[in-house]
């Protein structure tokens, strides 16, 4: 068994004889002597084959390449002066090879792996297994690792049971569409993958278990995105006898610990913000705080305005905001603001319109049609200075939202307004119960059915501002994980529901089951769940999902390494009852 870390020698284990195992990182051959940088997961060692102390053929050390897997015996020496390497651990101090065994050749690689150098992708992901040598994967999965155990850690310490919950289940109402699973046994029937495990945690409280936890693998055919893989982990939890107080305080305490853990960073207690204020004030229920530039209102300086698109719009219940980019307008061309309006219009906002203040005077196509008395309470209000620029969307509250919410990040990004050294950490709290779908043209839950919806008068007349007890957990911009405190009765389950449109079929259809075991003496149950690949990537400064996953997917779902998905044989087809159907067939 390999009993040493290549990269843990130092001066005071010098002149004993060790037996080091790894792979070649780089050779240097001076003829007559052989240096390697011998890689294991700790790190390196500088291993020598010099002909006079080599007991195994010379023409074995020449013949090594980058990548061979080797095992070498031999005595650990300090390095002469002008070979001392201060820049890695183990630069003192190097092994004078006497036995030396291949256990493994290796072809040429398709890229060095000790060159941080970037690689393109798909190459990276063809070949994961070696790019998982590199430096960098190495850290970012040896950070995921920690921060699960110290999860586990914690969770265990106070007393949560881990239990894991099914892979195979029904369809769970997360609200992404489910990945399906056919059954052989039951022809024409299908499993759902779960997207979280939700329903089974508040089964395990229904089961009095009272604190669960897992790491668990949930499954989202979803777009996917940056920060969004179709299988991703969960650190998932749930409590009985459990508030909101509780659930925070908790998670807070967790996180704290595991960030203490692996970045030996002490935080401070996090900041709370109500949903509402977070819209105001940044355009996003997960703001990132580490900068300012937050969105300013103007609707009401604006009100009355004889032009007609900030009129109309504020006369039709819309309302008007800005950015103020403060001491940074002389950035910014005309032609550059032309791309920051094809920016927000990706939002959905019609137009961005914009003003400069320079010479102590408002410039810009709007700074000629807007009445004199509004610039001026813009400029008392906003106090707005020489060299700033401001920018402005008029529209319905969630296009300017969106639109302003996302330029405003752009912007801090173009400008490198954000310190990245810093981690904010920031509670969301009271969630509105309900989102308008425009699409579906009907109310449906913002965080998920099972959500204890806070204003009950509000559940059958006035869905639109009635709030739930739900709370998210953000990190600098990221919706870090959500939770909530449930519906324990299904009395008040079933008001939801109604609330929701589900007719008594859907319901039954659905959720029957669910429903049957809330009414056995369900407790009050909360709980939350945080997304372990997000947590990795910002502990890990990487703001690539894929970075922080062993295996991870392409944009396309799929795993160019194994090349899934792929085709099945047609007997594996008919067992399960399946028959494609051709383009054509399905046009
Ligand atoms: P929610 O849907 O908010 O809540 O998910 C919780 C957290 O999981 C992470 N996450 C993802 N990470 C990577 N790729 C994805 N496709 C993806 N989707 C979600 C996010 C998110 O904040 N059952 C509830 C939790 C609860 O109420 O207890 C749930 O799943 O970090």
């Amino acid at each position: 068994m390999k009993q040493y870390n290549n990269g843990e020698f130092r001066k005071k284990d010098i002149g004993k004889i060790y037996t080091v195992y790894g792979w070649v990182n780089k050779r240097r051959d001076m003829g007559g002597v052989i240096f390697v940088d011998l890689r294991d997961r700790s790190g390196f060692l500088q291993v020598v084959f010099n002909r006079s102390f080599l007991k195994s053929d010379f023409a074995l050390a020449e013949s090594l390449k980058n990548e061979y897997c080797i095992k070498v015996t031999g005595e650990l020496i300090a390095r002469t002066d002008d070979m001392i390497n201060p820049k890695i651990p183990t630069g003192e101090v190097e092994l004078m090879v006497e036995t030396l065994e291949i256990l493994s050749e290796a072809e040429p690689v398709p890229f060095n792996i000790y060159e941080e150098k970037e690689i393109s992708e798909n190459i990276g992901l063809k070949y994961r297994y070696l790019d998982l040598r590199r430096e960098k994967l190495q850290n970012t999965i040896k950070t995921r690792a920690k921060i699960t155990s110290s999860v586990r850690e914690y969770l265990n310490s106070k007393e949560f049971l881990e239990i894991e919950t099914p892979i195979l289940c029904k369809s769970t109402p997360e609200g992404a569409r489910d990945y399906i699973v056919p059954s052989r046994i039951n022809k024409g029937f299908f499993y759902a993958l779960p997207q979280s495990p939700q329903i089974f945690k508040q089964l395990l409280m229904v089961g009095g278990f009272e604190r669960y936890y897992q790491i668990a693998k949930c499954f989202r055919d979803e777009d996917l995105r940056a920060d969004r893989q179709p299988e991703f982990t969960q650190i998932d939890l749930e409590m009985s006898f459990a508030n909101q107080e509780d659930i925070i305080l908790l998670v807070e305490e967790m996180i704290k610990q595991v960030v203490k853990e692996v970045k030996n960073i002490s935080l401070e207690n996090f900041p709370r913000m109500p949903y509402k204020e977070a819209m105001d004030r940044f355009g996003s229920d997960k703001p990132d705080t580490r900068f300012e530039m937050e969105l300013k209102d103007l609707t009401e300086i604006l009100r009355g305005t004889k032009m007609n698109v900030f009129n109309n719009v504020i006369e039709n219940n819309g309302i008007v905001k800005c950015l103020i980019i403060k001491n940074n307008g002389d950035k910014y061309s005309r032609s550059d603001v032309e791309h920051l309006t094809d920016f927000v219009k990706i939002y959905g906002a019609k137009g961005l319109a914009w003003l400069k203040y320079d010479n102590d005077t408002f410039n810009g196509v709007i700074a000629k049609n807007l009445e004199i008395e509004k610039l001026e309470a813009m400029k008392k209000t906003y106090a707005i200075e020489n060299n700033d620029l401001i920018l402005i969307v008029a529209d319905k509250k969630k296009i300017v939202y969106d639109s302003l919410g996302a330029l405003r990040l752009k912007i801090a990004n173009d400008l490198n307004l954000i310190d990245k050294e810093k981690l904010n950490f920031l509670w969301v709290v009271d969630f509105p119960m309900f989102e308008y779908s425009e699409t579906e043209g009907r109310y449906k839950a913002m965080h998920h059915p099972f959500t204890m919806p806070s204003d009950l008068d509000k559940l059958v007349n006035d869905k639109g501002n009635c709030l739930s007890v739900a709370y998210d957990i953000v990190l600098n911009g990221y919706e870090l994980g959500g939770g909530s405190v449930r519906i324990h009765n299904s009395k008040m389950q079933k008001e939801v529901f109604n609330a929701l449109e589900l007719t008594e079929e859907d319901i039954r259809e659905k959720f029957g089951f669910f429903m049957d075991a809330f009414k056995y003496g369900a407790p009050p149950h909360a709980g939350l769940a945080i997304g372990l690949e997000r947590f990795t990537m910002l502990l890990s400064g990487t703001d690539n999902i894929k970075d922080v996953i062993a295996f991870p997917k392409t944009q396309s779902a799929s795993d160019l390494m194994s090349e899934a998905p792929n085709i099945v044989s047609k007997n594996q087809l008919d067992e399960l009852g399946i028959y494609i159907l051709k383009e054509e067939e399905n046009e």
